[in-house]
């Protein structure tokens, strides 16, 4: 059994003095130190040291992966899919509870491959360790545990492998808060072609269900010029596709004296050469303006797609989920998208069971579905979250008034996106050939403007490429299509 040590997480501050470009040099010796720790290891195994990364959760977390595995890979270590590896990472989520039960159900697993081989080193990281309680489960359940670090010191991941490969015993370092942006370390990437970029950290909206802002934490923008600097960078090593990410990001900005809003980010990012598609996500309904619309709409690369999460069709609902809009001004901004991009593919997130949430809400939100016109939506039934407002409030539905309620709008979007996805049957649109079909190694599988995945005959040469594609048959989510 490991001895605890560095448990008190309250004693990481950080201060206003704090260098990044100090830190960042720091943190690249500390790959070279990893490196030689690896090695020897490997000198001891007679073998390459490997480690499996597995992500859950959101676009931010694959990105924070990205960085996990850039680290590793510079420190010489083998990146593998088996979680037999030497280093086993879950890179975590807690945005629903059945996000947190399948992590505890994979780490029973973990523990019994532990038994086998004692050298194994399981780490967590990600959203599902912000929290006081999830640490203290895990170390009075899940003790073979080596090391726990949260989402704001993701930075100092080669610091962090460097204290794990010294063998410290359980190492826990979760910080409450950052003022920090270090985005400076090597990155190995899931898509050579396309990548995500990280314009803002945290969120400070508080809907009333939601936990991000207790563990991302406050929104914090990146510098405009660093990140188009990333843009540029990753343009010259091949990507052509970005997708620029935040929690919120029409609150980019927002803070930054003299910073530029998010649609003069986007102008910037257009003007980057070799990049050719942009996308983002998320977009907060209160916060899209007027300028953003103008923008897409006379953008060349600017994806033609808007993820734009309405959560419930009921004002009532809306305004005790404090996400500050109306049922009425939703469908205003929804109209209004249309009307200036016509082909615009919007996509939404719905919760089903919120609490107070009734029956007669739930039919408002299944009109809203009918009445936005959506090409997917994401649909969850609402998970309580221990801190959050709505932890508080009482549920009026049963669990199987929910569970029918959720079927009922899930069968609405179903019916809305086969409608709006076959807009564009027999049309030719651009597809960037993203893989080589899964089940099928004749074919590939290409991503529409507007999100929507096409498969067509084709081989791995293909693979990063864009193809003119006809879209010959709608399969209610996806397209097949043909070469023209
Ligand atoms: N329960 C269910 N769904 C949630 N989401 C966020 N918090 C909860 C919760 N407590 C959903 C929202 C959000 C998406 C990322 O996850 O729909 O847009
Ligand atoms: Fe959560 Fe609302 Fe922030 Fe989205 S905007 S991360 S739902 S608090």
């Amino acid at each position: 059994m490991h001895a605890f040590r560095d448990v008190d997480y309250d004693r990481y501050t950080i201060t206003k003095e704090y260098d990044p470009d100090v830190e960042t040099v720091r943190q690249r010796d500390m790959i070279r130190r990893a490196a030689e720790l690896a090695k020897e290891r490997e000198d001891r195994l007679g073998r390459r040291l490997n480690a499996c990364v597995v992500t859950f959760g959101c676009q931010m977390n694959a990105r924070d992966s990205e960085k996990i595995n850039g680290v590793l890979t510079a420190a010489g270590i083998e990146l593998t899919d088996d979680e037999n590896a030497d280093i086993v990472i879950y890179n975590t989520c807690t945005v629903r509870d059945n996000a947190n039960q399948r992590v505890y159900g994979r780490l029973g697993n973990l523990g019994v491959m532990k038994k086998k081989h004692p050298d194994k080193m399981i780490v967590l990281c990600g959203c599902m360790v912000q929290e006081a309680a999830v640490i203290e489960k895990i170390r009075q359940t899940y003790p073979f545990v080596d090391m726990i670090f949260g989402t704001h010191n993701i930075y100092k991941f080669p610091e962090l492998l460097v204290r794990l490969l010294e063998d410290e015993g359980m190492i826990i370092d979760v910080w409450k808060k950052t003022d920090s942006v270090v985005e400076d370390l090597p990155v190995v990437r899931k898509y050579p072609f396309k990548s995500g970029v990280n314009i803002m950290f945290g969120c400070d909206n508080f809907c009333s269900y939601c936990i991000v802002p207790y563990v991302r934490g406050r929104e914090r923008s990146r510098m405009s010029g660093e990140i188009l600097e990333e843009v540029r960078r990753l343009a010259d090593t091949g990507v052509s596709e970005v997708m620029l990410l935040g929690q919120n990001v029409n609150s980019y900005g927002r803070g930054l004296e003299g910073e530029i809003s998010f649609p003069g980010l986007l102008k910037e990012v257009e003007k980057v050469e070799g990049i050719r598609r942009i996308r983002f996500m998320t977009s907060h309904p209160k916060d899209l303006s007027d300028e953003l619309i103008e923008v897409m709409a006379e953008s060349r690369k600017i994806c033609s797609h808007l993820h734009l999460p309405v959560q419930s069709g009921s004002s009532r609902v809306l305004e005790m989920m404090n996400r500050k809009y109306t049922r009425e001004s939703y469908l205003e901004l929804v109209y209004k998208l249309r009307k200036a991009m016509p082909d615009l593919s919007i996509t939404t997130d719905i919760i089903v069971g919120f609490p107070g949430e009734e029956a007669a809400d739930v039919d408002e939100t299944v009109s809203l579905i009918h009445e936005a016109a959506y090409d997917n939506a994401f649909t969850f039934i609402y998970s309580k979250r221990a801190g959050t407002p709505a932890a508080y409030y009482e549920s009026r539905m049963s669990a199987e008034e929910i569970s029918e309620g959720f079927n009922r709008v899930l069968a609405a979007v179903q019916k809305e996106a086969r409608k709006n996805v076959s807009r564009f049957s027999g049309r030719t649109m651009e597809a960037l050939v993203e893989e080589v079909n899964e089940k099928d190694s004749g074919y590939v599988t290409g991503r529409l403007s507007g999100n929507v995945l096409v498969h067509f005959k084709g081989d791995a040469s293909m693979v990063g490429t864009y193809q003119n594609i006809k879209l010959t048959e709608n399969k209610g989510f996806y397209y097949i299509g043909e070469r023209v």
